[in-house]
């Protein structure tokens, strides 16, 4: 590091000029770690490598390797070769963009996957050691194993191989059976030889979102779980993982998995990795178990950076100054627990990471926030300086070829104004990066005008504008539109009274715009723009009719948060689009409205799984908040 940024200061020299150091420090934690999902996208070895390369430049040690889920077994196994030869190769729907990043044609079918031999493997274990960085395998148990259980389908329940549903590629998987005796012999030949290649004192056993529901139908399970005086299911997973321990314990070595191992009852020695939020991870320290903190809100690194419409629908964004405030002790433990975690360790999940781009795109510059996360020390992070660090590393990145993630430039998004003119303001997030605009709706490049203080339009413009390294590497594009407007005049509506009219459907739709499809039931009177509370809550929409009352003239921020679509008409104008199939999503537009009252018309659908309808308004009098029913009214 010392040697790259001298060389970066002195690069007019033939030669560089390094004063004598001492360097005096320590990581704040020993569990440094990154995780790479190979199962759903395969990663070669050449991107292992340069992974690897990545952790060492900011002295991560721990490699967190998931070679196994339901998508692909990806390590050689010499007892199971159907492990690789059918579970490291799957084949799509046909809807999901993984199954084309590489394709393989087995037994005369074009699929979708790969595996490390045992021998790249070692090849891989020996580089990261000399980069002093310990591998830990993930084999899952006893859920995310379809791919394992469609090569050995005797191993599961029903004995028969699990069929992915059309529409629904990969919901939980039926799990390993812990009645069949023969699910334990695997699972030893396997950790014998997944223990023989891999020196780490820790193996990951995954133990995550495992569905139970074929236990309790499973005669072996059930004769099990009366032989051991088992309760309930959640008791069975925990004699499942006490057996598993058994194994890996009885070859010298620990195990460590996903918080949901505590349930049931976790034996002594088993280490957790905290991921739904830090609960898990205070509950396993206050019992004196070893932690390492993996929370879904700091630290899920598939997560995108930016914007969450974009690609990865149903995730919310994940920050890069999120990450960089994460602290890994948790507030509530007691203190003479904190001993008990071990570290961190960043997740890179890889449902949506169909090219090796996407993934260093996710990957950093955030590594480099995770690195002071674990390594400096509460009283010594600094925003601030950590933001004028990075500028070193950009120039580091670009040597190694990697495709860091770049911000477009911020706080400039549509708007209105009704007033003579406006102020244009964008905010960059890299201290050495610069943003260019258009204003004649072409791609901004290097050509085009230099944004450096905020200026003044008239007039409606729509600017395009772009960040860009001393690299030349840009951002992708952010178009505004900023439009010179009238307020909406008003209608004058009698007899209005207070309440907002829900129209209640119930049928299997994936657009607001396939109500045709669906099947009336009946209207409901309500306050707000809520999910009716006695309805069935899968499969049914919602058309909200009504009006707005507005108090003051001015731009009002509506805010449209649906699971799954919805859309926003006021004044017969369509203001929101949010539809489509897609977790809760917050969609936000202005409109400048009079006083007086508004036409409102709210769309809203819900198909399978989660379902949650909220809409909030703010403007220059008004904090961001639900529309209040004092706000909505019907005719009579
Ligand atoms: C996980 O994200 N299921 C560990
Ligand atoms: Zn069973």
């Amino acid at each position: 590091q010392i040697i790259h940024s001298t060389s970066i200061s002195q690069s007019n020299k033939s030669s560089i000029h390094i004063p004598a150091y001492t360097i005096v420090d320590e990581p704040r934690f020993g569990w440094r770690g990154m995780l790479l999902d190979v199962s759903r996208h395969f990663f070669d070895i050449e991107f292992v490598k340069k992974y690897l390369d990545i952790m060492a430049m900011y002295k991560l040690n721990v490699f967190h390797w998931h070679l196994t889920d339901d998508q692909g077994w990806r390590i050689e196994i010499k007892k199971h070769p159907k492990l690789t030869e059918v579970g490291a190769w799957r084949k799509g729907t046909g809807k999901e963009k993984w199954d084309y990043q590489i394709e393989a044609v087995v037994d005369g079918d074009p699929k979708y996957g790969g595996f490390y031999t045992q021998e790249e493997i070692k090849e891989i274990i020996q580089y990261a050691k000399e980069r002093y960085i310990t591998v830990i395998p993930e084999i899952e148990l006893p859920g995310h194993s379809w791919s394992a259980l469609n090569a050995y389908p005797e191993l599961s329940c029903t004995g028969t191989p699990w069929i992915r549903p059309e529409e629904t590629p990969w919901e939980f998987t039926d799990p390993f059976c812990p009645g069949n005796e023969k699910t334990f012999e695997f699972f030893e030949n396997i950790f014998s030889e997944v223990i023989d290649l891999f020196p780490s004192k820790y193996i990951h056993i995954g133990g995550d979102e495992a569905k139970k529901t074929p236990w309790t139908k499973c005669e072996k399970c059930q004769l099990r779980m009366q032989a051991h005086n088992l309760e309930n299911v959640d008791e069975l997973q925990s004699y499942f993982v006490k057996r598993i321990q058994k194994i890996v314990n009885s070859k010298g070595r620990k195990i460590i998995g996903w918080d949901e191992i505590l349930e049931g009852g976790l034996a002594p020695g088993a280490a957790v990795m905290s991921w739904r939020g830090e609960e898990g991870g205070i509950e396993a320290a206050t019992h004196k178990h070893n932690v390492v903190m993996t929370p879904g809100d700091f630290v899920y690194f598939n997560k995108p950076q930016f914007d969450a419409k974009l690609e990865d629908a149903g995730y919310n964004i994940l920050p890069l100054e999120k990450i960089y405030s994460y602290n890994p002790i948790p507030k509530e433990l007691e203190k003479e627990n904190h001993k008990y975690i071990l570290g961190a360790e960043a997740l890179l999940w890889s449902e949506y990471l169909y090219s090796y781009e996407i993934a260093e795109n996710r990957l950093t510059p955030r590594i480099a926030a995770l690195s002071e996360v674990v390594w400096t020390s509460k009283e010594n992070k600094n925003w601030k300086n950590f933001q004028n660090k990075l500028t070193n590393h950009f120039s580091f990145l670009d040597e190694k070829n990697v495709n860091y993630f770049i911000p477009p430039p911020t706080n400039i998004e549509n708007d209105l104004f009704v007033k003579d003119d406006y102020k244009v303001e964008m905010n960059k997030s890299y201290t050495n990066s610069e943003i260019y605009y258009t204003m004649d709706n072409s791609e901004p490049t290097k050509n085009s005008i230099k944004y450096d203080k905020p200026f003044i339009i008239s007039n409606s413009v729509i600017i395009k504008a772009k960040t860009f390294m001393l690299s030349n590497r840009s951002s992708k594009t952010v178009t505004a539109r900023i439009n010179k407007t009238a307020y909406q005049k008003n209608k004058m509506i009698d007899n209005l009274q207070v309440g907002i009219q829900a129209k209640y459907f119930t049928g299997n739709i994936s657009s607001v715009n396939d109500f045709d499809n669906m099947e009336f039931q009946n209207v409901i009177m309500l306050n707000n723009f809520t999910i009716p509370t006695n309805i069935e809550k899968d499969f049914f929409g919602i058309e909200f009719d009504g009006y707005i009352k507005i108090l003051e003239d001015g731009i009002y921020t509506f805010y449209l948060s649906s699971d799954d679509g919805s859309k926003l008409i006021i004044n017969d104008k369509l203001v929101i689009d949010n539809d489509g199939i897609h977790g809760m999503i917050e969609v936000k537009n202005k409109v400048a409205l009079s006083k007086g009252y508004h036409s409102i018309k709210l769309i809203y659908f819900d198909n399978k799984f989660g379902e949650g309808l909220e809409v909030n308004v703010s403007s220059a009098k008004m904090e961001k908040q639900i529309v209040p029913s004092s706000m909505l009214y019907h005719k009579n």
